[in-house]
C-alpha cells in the first residue's frame, strides 16, 4: 500500500475554465510558457504517466526524469521508461523520492487524486468547447489554495492563465 507519511505525491495539469484537459489524445492548446513551467516543476524527478498520455509525447520519454508508464502493456513499446501496472507498482518504484508527480492523463488523474497531497494547476483561462478528456471536480473544502500567480496572453501564449499551487487540508 502507498504511504502519505513517507511520500508526497503531488499532481500537475493544465486545464481550462470547465476541467477540461484534452482532445483527440492531445493537449487542448500549445502554451509555451506552461511547458516550461511543466519543465521546472517536474525536472530530476519522477513523473508517473498513463499509457495513453505516453503515446502522446512527440518524443517519447521526457528527458532528465525518471518516466514511469502505468500500462497492461507489454514493456519494450516505452523505450527510456519504467512500466508498471498500477500506481501503487509506481510508488513501490518510487519509495526513495520525496515527491512524485503524477502527469496526466484523465484516467490517471482520477485514479490518483485521492492519494495526492499537493496540485499544481495551470488554469487556462478559456472554455475549449471541442474536449473529451476532464480533470475531476476539485473541492476547496479539501484543497486550500497557497499560492497563484495570474499571466496575461501574449504573442506565444493565446490564452490567459494562472499558476495555481493547492495542498490538501488534514
Ligand atoms: N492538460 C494536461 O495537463 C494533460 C496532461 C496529460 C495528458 N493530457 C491529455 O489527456 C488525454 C489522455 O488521457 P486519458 O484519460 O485518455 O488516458 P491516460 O490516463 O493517459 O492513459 C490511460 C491508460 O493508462 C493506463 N492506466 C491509467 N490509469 C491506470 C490505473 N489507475 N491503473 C492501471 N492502468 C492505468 C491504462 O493503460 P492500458 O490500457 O495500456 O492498460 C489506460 O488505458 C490526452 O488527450 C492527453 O493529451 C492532458
Amino acid at each position: 500500500m502507498i504511504s502519505r507519511e513517507t511520500i508526497h505525491i503531488a499532481i500537475i495539469v493544465a486545464l481550462d475554465e470547465q476541467n477540461a484537459i484534452g482532445r483527440n489524445g492531445g493537449l487542448l492548446c500549445h502554451l509555451p510558457a506552461d511547458l516550461k513551467h511543466f519543465k521546472e516543476i517536474t525536472t530530476g524527478h519522477c513523473i508517473v504517466m498513463g499509457r495513453k498520455t505516453y503515446e502522446s509525447l512527440p518524443k517519447g520519454a521526457l528527458p532528465n526524469r525518471t518516466n514511469i508508464v502505468v500500462t497492461s502493456h507489454s514493456a519494450e513499446n516505452y523505450p527510456g521508461c519504467i512500466v508498471v501496472r498500477s500506481i501503487d507498482e509506481a510508488m513501490t518504484y518510487c519509495k526513495e523520492e520525496e515527491t512524485v508527480f503524477i502527469i496526466g492523463g484523465g484516467q490517471l488523474y482520477r485514479s490518483s487524486l485521492h492519494l495526492a497531497d499537493q496540485l499544481y494547476l495551470t488554469r487556462i483561462h478559456h472554455t475549449f468547447g471541442d474536449a473529451d478528456t476532464f480533470f475531476p471536480e476539485i473541492s476547496p473544502r479539501q484543497w486550500k489554495l497557497i499560492y497563484s500567480e495570474m499571466h496575461k496572453s501574449d504573442e506565444k501564449n493565446l490564452y490567459d492563465y494562472s499558476f495555481l499551487h493547492y495542498i490538501k487540508r488534514k
